[in-house]
C-alpha cells in the first residue's frame, strides 16, 4: 500500500489540476458575467468589496433566507477551514502549545463531524426531494475523512509527516511510518482532492469567481 504515499499523490494532483483548468476554461468560455451584481449596481467600491467578502466569509445570502441552515453550514465551513489550517501547521512542523493544539483540533474536529451529521440528516428529511446521489456521497466521504481523522487524534499515536511532505514536494518520495487509519484518511482525502473540481465541491473555487449561487439562494 506504499503507493498511496509515494505515487498516488502525483496522480491526484494531476487529476485536480486538469479538472481545475477544464472548469475554468468552460466557465470563462461561456462568457458568463462573473459578478453579475457589479455592473448594474451603482455602489461604492467599499460596498462592493464588503459585499463580496461577506458573501464568501459569512454566507450572508443564506443567513437572510435560512438561519438554521446558515448556523450549521457556517459552523461546518469554519471548522473545515480551521482544521485545514491545523493540517498545514502539522505538515510544516510549526510548534505551538501542545495542549492548545490538541484542544483546538479535537473541538473543531468534533464540530466538523457533528455539523456534517446534521447536514446529512437534513438531506434525509426536509431536503430529500432536492437531494441528489452526489449530495449524499460528498457528505459521506467528508464524514469518513473526519471519523478517520478523529480516530487518529484520539488514538494517542503521534503522527509526524513533515519529512514526508518535504520528500513529496521535492519529487523524491519516501514512505512515512503509517498505520491503517492514516492510510485510509490519506486515501479518502486524495479521492476528495481529485474529485473536487468535477462536482459540487467546486463551489469552493467558484465562490470567488461568480456570485451566481448566492444570487440563486437570494431569490429562493
Ligand atoms: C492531504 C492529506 C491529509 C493528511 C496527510 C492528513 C493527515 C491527518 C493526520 C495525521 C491527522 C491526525 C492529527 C493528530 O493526531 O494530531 C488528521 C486529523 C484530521 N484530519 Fe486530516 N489529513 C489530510 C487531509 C484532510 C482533509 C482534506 C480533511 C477534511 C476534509 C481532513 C480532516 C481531518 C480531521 C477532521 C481530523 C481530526 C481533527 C484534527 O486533527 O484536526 N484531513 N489528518
Ligand atoms: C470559500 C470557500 C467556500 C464557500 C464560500 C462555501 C460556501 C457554501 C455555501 C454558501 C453552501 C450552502 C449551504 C449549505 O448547503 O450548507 C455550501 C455548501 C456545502 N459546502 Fe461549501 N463553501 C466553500 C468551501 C467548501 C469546501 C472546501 C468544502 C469541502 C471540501 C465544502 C463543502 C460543502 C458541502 C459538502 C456543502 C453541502 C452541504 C449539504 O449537503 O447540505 N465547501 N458551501
Amino acid at each position: 500500500m506504499d503507493f498511496v504515499f509515494t505515487k498516488l499523490p502525483y496522480f491526484t494532483f494531476g487529476v485536480f489540476i486538469i479538472g481545475l483548468i477544464w472548469r475554468l476554461i468552460r466557465f470563462f468560455g461561456k462568457g458568463i458575467q462573473s459578478h453579475p451584481i457589479f455592473p448594474y449596481a451603482k455602489i461604492s467600491t467599499f460596498k462592493r468589496v464588503s459585499t463580496y467578502l461577506s458573501q464568501i466569509l459569512l454566507f450572508t445570502p443564506i443567513f437572510r433566507s435560512d438561519r438554521t441552515l446558515w448556523t450549521i453550514s457556517w459552523a461546518f465551513h469554519l471548522s473545515l477551514a480551521l482544521i485545514l489550517a491545523g493540517h498545514i501547521r502539522m505538515f510544516a512542523g510549526i510548534k505551538i502549545n501542545e495542549k492548545l493544539a490538541f484542544l483546538l483540533g479535537s473541538f473543531f474536529g468534533l464540530i466538523f463531524l457533528i455539523s456534517m451529521l446534521i447536514l446529512l440528516l437534513r438531506r434525509f428529511g426536509e431536503a430529500k426531494v432536492i437531494s441528489t446521489t452526489e449530495d449524499y456521497l460528498v457528505l459521506l466521504l467528508l464524514i469518513s475523512i473526519a471519523v478517520s481523522g478523529l480516530l487518529m487524534r484520539f488514538s494517542g499515536h503521534h503522527y509526524n509527516l513533515t519529512a514526508y511532505i518535504l520528500s513529496i514536494v521535492s519529487f523524491s518520495p519516501i514512505t512515512p511510518r503509517y498505520d491503517s487509519l492514516l492510510l485510509i484518511h490519506f486515501l479518502l482525502a486524495q479521492i476528495l482532492i481529485a474529485y473536487l473540481p468535477y462536482g459540487k465541491l467546486f463551489h469552493s473555487v467558484g465562490a470567488f469567481v461568480t456570485s451566481y449561487l448566492p444570487l440563486r439562494w437570494q431569490n429562493a
